[in-house]
């Protein structure tokens, strides 16, 4: 999500503006919306921070221009989560005595009520941020006679959530002092200078010597050294030094070869994340759906395939149909046609998508409705528009194919369809419960499935490696999953799919099926399943190469396919439901490998841009 890093060094005849703004550039591939820096020098803090580009912002401010002789650098690249993208909501954030600065990545969770406790004694708040409560609680606790690392204990030990946190404060200039819990921190070593990051990248051409933070651990760095403890005890701990070979690239991507890969296997903790939207954000969206007329789900690309998804989940709980419509045909399907009364829910990863904004900005004018907005970036376009929003909680997605988001959206929509069931009363609530388990167990499915499958997927793409047509076949809930699956091989491994329904296609596209044509059938066992069995072997006596996906104790569709992708997921309606989100990574995976064997840049398919912002 943010960037962070810090620095304290006794070199002499170094810049520290410089150091810190080229760190900040090394960290601008993870995406950004604000940057930020301050120093430490001399009992007082120099900052300059703004939202934008860096490139802008150092025109603007000098980024690297700082009082010369200081030592200590933190800085900071922000993926707004709380508070819109503005200057004010920049890190870093200060305390009231303006002595204590605090850069930070990750979500401190209960935010409101520790801003409440902290107003209530005395402290004033400039920003809208989580991150700011943390200066303000340190300085809470100093100000009782405690010492910066005791007053950081105290303090993140009162914080529920994630986070990477790097300390500095003018009367300690002889150190920077870190914490980590569930947000990654890393700290570099060199001669007589210490760095610390969110990411190996940031320091990599400084050294290659670190330190890797384990969650609840802080550590406190000096000019060349650190030494670290334990939070919960206090204890000083012992830490390997890591050589690192990564080259820069590599680094970026996390050891990955392609960010695309990166971010599949970053989406257990896109769905932990984003299991924990708040509550209130949920239920504003049930209860819009609730009280509305009709209902509309408007999308593009992947995130119109996720509202296929979310459409099947929240109509089986409301017992109301939700039409979804691709975002460039709302306008025309619905014009002189859209009801006062409706609720639109609108979904798009970069909320920057020209056709959806236009949708919901038509539909805004042509009648009495409540706008419903899914996205993974805070403040975009899109929110602009909207009534509710809820952001997903992915972070920054580089690859050009919507991975991790995809999962998230989804995951969203599921929570939304299972608070309407409560509201409702159409479940009990041990029903809602067991699916609530199912949702909770989702990230564990994936992490699983990641672990241990990937041979398996590269074999089945050298068998595959010479076909250029395919079909993505399935009933239900899991056309939704065919189409996506079929969209990533299209886009990133250049190949001909039909992503379609199985009980349809024997109206048409059964016509090309030869000896061998590679068809890809997702079977998960509900409701739909018996009748896919019998759309198999349409497409097997004609010569089709099965290739299915299904869960572990599948034996019917097994028994018919070539080859089996298995996800080991319980056999019942509640991860039948789900499997939209658990079934997906295994399809992600086989067009990323699909992709790297036909020689293409899964990261960067022909002709297509992360954001389209043209009609
Ligand atoms: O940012 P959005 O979710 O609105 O983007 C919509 C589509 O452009 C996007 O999903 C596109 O289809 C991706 N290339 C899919 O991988």
């Amino acid at each position: 999500m943010c960037g962070i890093f810090g620095v304290i060094t006794n070199q002499e005849d170094i810049s520290i503006g410089k150091i810190a703004l080229e760190a900040i550039k090394r960290l601008e591939y993870r995406g950004y919306d604000s940057c930020g820096i301050v120093t430490n020098y001399n009992g007082e803090l120099f900052i300059k921070k703004d939202s934008g580009k860096i490139d802008e912002i150092h025109k603007r401010l000098k980024l690297d221009d700082f009082p010369e002789g200081s030592k200590i650098a933190l800085a900071h690249t922000r993926w707004a989560t709380h508070g819109a993208p503005t200057k004010i909501n920049s890190h870093p954030h200060l305390d009231c005595s303006n002595k204590i600065a605090v850069v930070h990545n990750g979500i401190i969770e209960n935010f409101m009520e520790l801003r409440n406790e902290l107003r209530a004694k005395g402290h004033i708040f400039q920003s809208e941020t989580d991150t700011e409560i943390i200066p303000h609680l340190i300085e809470e606790f100093m100000s009782t006679g405690l010492d910066l690392k005791t007053a950081i204990l105290e303090s993140v030990r009162k914080c529920t959530g994630a986070y990477g946190i790097v300390v500095c404060h003018t009367d300690y200039p002889d150190c920077i002092i870190v914490v980590r819990k569930e947000s990654p921190l890393v700290v570099g070593i060199d001669n007589g200078a210490t760095y610390c990051a969110s990411d190996i990248p940031a320091f990599l051409p400084l050294t290659r010597q670190c330190y890797i933070l384990d969650d609840d651990e802080m550590a406190i760095l000096r000019p060349g050294g650190a030494k670290f403890f334990d939070v919960k005890t206090n204890d000083e701990v012992s830490k390997n030094l890591i050589q690192i070979d990564w080259n820069i690239d590599a680094a970026e991507k996390g050891g990955y070869p392609h960010f695309m890969l990166k971010e599949i296997h970053e989406e257990p903790d896109a769905l932990r994340r984003t299991l924990k939207v708040p509550e209130e954000d949920i239920k504003a969206f049930a209860e819009a759906i609730l009280s509305a007329d009709n209902i509309y789900i408007t999308a593009a690309g992947t995130s119109f395939y996720a509202s296929l998804a979310g459409k099947f989940i929240i109509t089986k709980f409301l017992g109301k149909y939700l039409q979804a419509i691709e975002c460039s045909e709302f306008k025309t399907q619905l014009s002189n046609a859209l009801p006062d009364n409706s609720a639109i829910i609108a979904i798009s990863q970069s909320g920057e998508t020209v056709d959806t904004i236009e949708a919901i900005r038509w539909a805004k004018n042509a009648a009495n409705v409540k706008i419903l907005s899914i996205t993974n970036i805070v403040g975009s376009s899109m929110t602009r528009y909207s009534d509710h929003v809820i952001v997903t909680r992915a972070g920054p997605e580089i690859g050009v194919a919507a991975t991790k988001t995809y999962v998230t959206q989804v995951l969203i929509l599921a929570l939304i369809g299972l608070k309407i069931a409560t509201m409702k009363g159409v479940e009990s609530e041990d029903e809602i419960n067991e699916y609530c388990r199912a949702l909770r167990k989702t990230p564990d499915i994936i992490e699983n499935f990641l672990s241990k499958d990937i041979d398996l997927i590269q074999n089945i793409v050298k068998n595959l490696e010479k076909s250029h047509n395919f079909f993505f076949l399935a009933r239900g809930i899991s056309i939704a999953t065919a189409k996506e699956g079929g969209l990533k091989l299209k886009e990133i491994a250049c190949r001909f799919i039909e992503g379609y329904s199985a009980a349809h296609a024997k109206h048409g596209p059964i016509s090309l099926v030869r000896d061998g044509f590679p068809i890809i059938f997702i079977a998960p066992p509900d409701g739909t399943y018996e009748r896919l069995i019998g759309n198999v072997m349409e497409f097997k006596a004609r010569g089709g190469k099965i290739i299915s996906l299904v869960v572990e104790e599948d034996k019917k569709v097994t028994d018919l396919s070539d080859v089996t992708i298995r996800i080991d997921q319980p056999a019942n309606k509640y991860y039948n439901l789900l499997s939209p989100i658990t079934f997906i990574p295994a399809l992600q995976l086989l067009a990323y490998y699909y992709s790297v064997a036909v020689g293409l840049d899964p990261d960067k398919p022909q002709n297509l841009a992360k954001t389209v912002t043209v009609h």
